[in-house]
């Protein structure tokens, strides 16, 4: 049986860290489901990850949802929560309950992540939550606001920190079963898991969380662009290059040897 909202809500109770990762097709399911995490979250990342585009705005909700169900398909265990794409909720509650109603009928999803706490945001959560469907907030460095907030750390001055940790409250009451804090002050994130009765998860936000999730690609050294927050436990993306490379270089030796150049065709040199 998959975990359970309430599963992660005990484990918060209990002191134990909660661990995620991303997942976005079947192959990265396998891999974050044998991890034995406790969150997959087919995040709106894999736009970056795995469509090759600079931000995650272009996905789309029919995307989003085919890489779920490639996912669902490997996910045995861990929570799995997906997220709701750019467009797919700020522009009313209808719609939010619409798109998230897709993952929940067409995937194996048990819940939705949404960026932010705009007022409109806030009435599509709790439309969503009224619905049934439960709900991650997320905070801090929220990438489909890129345009307006950058890459970079965000709520360092005390304004803003003030301002972001009434936003946390807010989700909470508003019925959020846990909050993604990215990118932000360790001290602000730590002061939130103390605060908040529910699930803290940290990217980039210290150490002092009830969970931790990572874009599995970053993790894997498979990204051109790593966070600064992430060191790789692997260099990936080197490792596979290397292997292919040499798999291509013992092909065309092989051929060198068991195919002799035809009468008047030079051989091919092996670069
Ligand atoms: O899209 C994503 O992968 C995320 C994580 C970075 C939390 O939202």
């Amino acid at each position: 049986m998959p975990l359970t909202i309430r599963d992660l809500q005990d484990y918060k109770r209990q002191g134990r860290i909660i661990t995620a990762l991303t997942a976005w097709d079947a192959l990265s399911g396998a891999w974050v489901d044998a991890s034995g995490c406790d969150m997959v979250l087919v995040g709106d990342s894999l736009a970056m990850v795995s469509l090759g585009h600079p931000t995650t705005l272009p996905v789309s909700l029919g995307a989003m949802v085919h890489h779920a169900q490639a996912v669902g398909r490997t996910i045995h265990r861990p929570l799995l929560v997906a997220d709701l794409p750019f467009l797919s909720y700020q522009c009313g509650a209808e719609q939010a309950v619409a798109a998230a109603g897709r993952f929940l009928k067409e995937t194996p999803c048990q819940a939705v992540k949404l960026e932010g706490a705009e007022p409109e945001t806030m009435a599509a959560i709790s439309r969503l939550v009224r619905t049934g469907i439960p709900v991650m907030g997320h905070l801090g460095l929220t990438p489909q606001s890129v345009h307006r907030l950058g890459w970079g750390r965000q709520a360092c001055s005390a304004p803003d920190q003030e301002q972001l940790r009434q936003k946390a409250l807010d989700l909470q009451q508003q019925g959020c079963f846990a909050l993604v804090l990215e990118h932000i002050p360790a001290v602000l994130a730590g002061g939130l898991r103390r605060e908040l009765d529910i699930p803290v998860i940290g990217i980039g936000a210290g150490p002092d969380c009830d969970g931790q999730i990572l874009v599995t690609a970053d993790l894997l050294g498979l990204t051109a662009r790593q966070p600064p927050f992430v060191k790789p436990r692997l260099q990936g993306a080197e490792m596979f290059k290397q292997a292919l490379q040499g798999w291509c270089h013992e092909q065309r030796h092989q051929g060198q040897t068991t195919h002799p150049p035809k009468e008047g065709n030079p051989p091919t040199p092996d670069c």
